[in-house]
């Protein structure tokens, strides 16, 4: 039998991750949005070009402005892309409140009709939804993962390949804490070729490649001035579905709810995880130096200002 992955969200980062789903013939897609006609429209173009792609990947979208998810039942992971954007004279705390409801509606009825799901949270601010996603939902922890890590690491892959003239696939970067402007990446761990990022270029080129990667996101909105990323983030989000559906074990990093590990207690943060069939299967400790462990600190204490907000 086919996989079967739910996208809620069907705006561009939902629409694409579905695309792409279906591309790779990874799973069945349902494609979820309060809209009505817009989540079936994107599905049915998706499904007229599986002919083309050669793929035997059916997309069905639903709209569930009733509240009725039952065509999302039975789904082995499901992708929550659904959230406002910020817009003008919102602040963070309104944005927090009005996605902490949209989560609040979605988690409740997914895990109903998929209580076996892995959920990926991609919605912001991405580590606090993930937290309150894995309150509501009441599911073990390792079925509960924050999207981000592969995405800033990504970004921070693609500056360093630019920088050096190599192919991206020898490069390995190698980012953690949350989704936000004090992220971790962590140069001493990024390797090109296996070869340490600090062998390989001066400080400075370092340092500014850091300061572009945690400013990733904002460089895109700048641009785009209406809406965020979505290439990037949905390519993150497949690569961790793969991981997922096929058990493949891969160590990428993600938002895990810790319980200690990294000194960080009772909160989602970026680090490395084993992914597989059964979501996060083990997470990886690894040495810090003292600068990089405050920054991790520095990095969790933001995220643990948004879920005090919530309260979750
Ligand atoms: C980004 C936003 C969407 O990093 O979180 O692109």
């Amino acid at each position: 039998m086919r996989k079967k992955v739910t996208v809620v969200g069907g705006g561009f980062v939902g629409s694409t991750t579905a695309q792409r789903i279906v591309d790779a013939e990874l799973a069945d897609v349902v494609l979820t949005d309060v809209l009505e006609g817009v989540p079936a429209g994107k599905a049915l173009d998706m499904l007229e070009s599986a002919p083309i792609s050669g793929v035997d990947a059916r997309a069905t979208g639903i709209s569930t402005a009733a509240g009725d998810y039952s065509a999302t039942a039975g789904s082995d992971v499901v992708v929550i892309t659904a959230g406002f954007p910020r817009k003008p004279g919102m602040s963070r705390d309104d944005l927090l409140r009005a996605n902490y409801d949209v989560m609040k509606q979605v988690v409740e009825q997914v895990v109903k009709h998929s209580p076996q799901a892995v959920l990926i949270v991609v919605t912001n601010p991405l580590d606090a939804m993930a937290q309150a996603a894995f309150k509501l939902s009441k599911l073990p922890k390792n079925r509960v993962i924050g999207m981000a890590g592969v995405l800033d690491s990504a970004r921070m892959s693609s500056f360093v390949a630019a920088e050096l003239g190599v192919s991206v696939e020898n490069v390995h970067s190698f980012v953690l804490g949350g989704h936000g402007d004090d992220m971790v990446p962590l140069p001493r761990y990024s390797t090109v070729a296996g070869i340490p990022l600090p062998d390989l270029l001066p400080k400075e080129k370092i340092d500014a490649i850091v300061e572009r990667t945690r400013k990733g996101g904002a460089e895109i909105v700048n641009l785009l001035k209406t809406g965020s990323a979505y290439y990037a983030p949905s390519a993150a989000v497949v690569e961790m579905v793969k991981a997922i559906l096929k058990d493949k074990k891969k160590i990428l990093p993600c938002a895990a709810y810790l319980e200690g590990e990294y000194g960080v207690k009772g909160l989602f943060v970026g680090v490395p995880c084993k992914l597989g069939a059964g979501g996060i299967e083990q997470i990886i400790e690894i040495k810090l130096t003292a600068e990089e462990k405050s920054a991790l600190d520095k990095s969790s204490a933001s995220v643990r200002e948004l879920v005090t907000v919530l309260g979750v």
